[in-house]
Order: C-alpha cells, then sequence, then structure tokens
C-alpha cells in the first residue's frame, strides 16, 4: 500500500473556537490510483491534501507512506521522504515570477544537489513532456493559465515522485485547457503509473476518474472506484 491514513482529525482555532476541519477520515491509495476528492467549500479537502503531503500535520491519526510512519520522522526525514516521492501542484502554481519555465522546474532539482546540466536536462525533458517546448524561456507573466498549470505539473513530475497532489488544478482554467491537463495526468498516470490524488469542484474531471472519494464537514460519506472511462 502506498499510503495508509488511520482516524485524521484537525483542529484549528478559529481565536479561541476550534474549528473541527477533518473528523476522523481513514483511507488507503495504492500505487497506480487516480483519485478526486470532491465535496463543498470547507470540506476539508485542502486540509486532507495538505496533511498527506506533508505541508501540514494532523491533530491526531496517523500516516503511513510505504509502510512507514511519517508522523514519527523528524524535519529532515520527512523532508527527504517528501522529495523523493510526492510532487505537490498547488493552486495558484507558486511559480517563481523572476524565473522562465525551465527555471522554475530546475528549481527543486538544484535544491536536490542534481547538478545544472543533469538538472536543466531533467527538467527541459519534463517540459516537452507536458507540450511547453516553445515556451521554456518564458517567465510565468508571459504564459497563459494553462501554460502556467503545466509548468507546474512539471515541475512536480521532475522530481520523479510516487504520488502526485494537487489541490483544485483546474480551478483557474477554462473548460478545453482543464481537460488538456486532464488528459496529461491520465497519460502520465497509466504510462508510468504515477498515482494522482487532486482536488476539484469540476463535475467534467470527476467524469473521468477511476476513484472519487466524497468529503463532507471533515469525514468521508462516500468512496466509490469505477472503471477507467
Ligand atoms: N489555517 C486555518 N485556520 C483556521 N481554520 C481553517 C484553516 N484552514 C482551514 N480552516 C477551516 O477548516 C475547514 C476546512 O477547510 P479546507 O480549506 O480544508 O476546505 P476545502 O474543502 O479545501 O474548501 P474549498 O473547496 O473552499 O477549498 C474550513 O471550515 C476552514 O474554515
Ligand atoms: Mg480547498
Amino acid at each position: 500500500m502506498l499510503l495508509e491514513l488511520r482516524e485524521i482529525t484537525k483542529t484549528y482555532l478559529l481565536g479561541e473556537i476550534p474549528v473541527k476541519a477533518l473528523n476522523g477520515v481513514s483511507l488507503d491509495i495504492d500505487k497506480g490510483e487516480f483519485i478526486a476528492i470532491c465535496g463543498p467549500s470547507g470540506s476539508g479537502k485542502s486540509t486532507l491534501l495538505n496533511i498527506i503531503g506533508t505541508i501540514d500535520t494532523p491533530s491526531t491519526g496517523s500516516v503511513r507512506y510505504a509502510g512507514q510512519d511519517i508522523l514519527a520522522m523528524t524535519d529532515d526525514e520527512q523532508t527527504a521522504m517528501r522529495n523523493g516521492t510526492i510532487g505537490f501542484i498547488f493552486q495558484t502554481f507558486n511559480l517563481v515570477p523572476v524565473l522562465s519555465a525551465l527555471e522554475n522546474v530546475m528549481l527543486p532539482l538544484s535544491f536536490r544537489k542534481m547538478s545544472a546540466v543533469a538538472a536543466r536536462d531533467k527538467a527541459m525533458g519534463t517540459l516537452v513532456g507536458v507540450g511547453l517546448e516553445k515556451f521554456v524561456n518564458h517567465r510565468p507573466n508571459k504564459l497563459s493559465g494553462g501554460q502556467r498549470q503545466r509548468v507546474a505539473i512539471a515541475r512536480a513530475l521532475a522530481q520523479e515522485p510516487a504520488l502526485v497532489i494537487a489541490d483544485e488544478p483546474t480551478a483557474n482554467l477554462d473548460t478545453a485547457t482543464s481537460m488538456q491537463i486532464l488528459d496529461i495526468m491520465l497519460d502520465l498516470n497509466t504510462k508510468q503509473k504515477i498515482t494522482f490524488l487532486f482536488s476539484t469542484h469540476d463535475p467534467r474531471l470527476i467524469d473521468r476518474v477511476k476513484r472519487i472519494m466524497w468529503l463532507q464537514d471533515g469525514v468521508i460519506k462516500s468512496d466509490q472506484r469505477k472503471s477507467a472511462a
């Protein structure tokens, strides 16, 4: 099993008032799955993805990644584990404005002490893979929303993650671009067996995933697997 969550709760304090964002979430994710997390605004989707991506920690419960207890790790161990295995795509892309598409994709590779030549090759290959070969030298403000999202996907993929987590990856995109992004993700899922877990409000994406999880008030209301469309 790639990922095992048990009885995850998360309580935020809003001033002095506790807000229960997650209220006992347990789930298993296998290698190669393609999963959408749906649910109303405030149901806990981002909180859950942040916990799985080790960006946030739960109040109680356990998270195992390939059998290892993530919460028992030191910060350094967590970072090492995340760098090799989890790619996170943020809703707002989080691209560095003064860097080109290529440099944005290279940046986390250089943090991992990859040589500049190797990082450049890897970044270039990944950008070509998402159809951005003509745009590698463009800065984010010279790219469309869909192109920026593809840079963010390339940045996550260049690190060869087993699991890609994306918080509303198509929220800011028009229908045609959303479908292109979904096609890229499905293609990577099929060909490279990369596991995808993403939140969405978009019914057109929901139709094409292999598994849908519905969250409501911080609990999983339903979890359905279906044959791929
Ligand atoms: N940092 C925070 N401090 C306090 N409360 C928070 C914090 N982050 C989230 N919450 C609360 O936790 C609950 C779940 O929020 P979350 O962002 O996970 O929802 P979501 O399903 O991603 O919503 P959306 O679809 O609007 O993105 C909400 O009630 C939210 O107000
Ligand atoms: Mg959210």
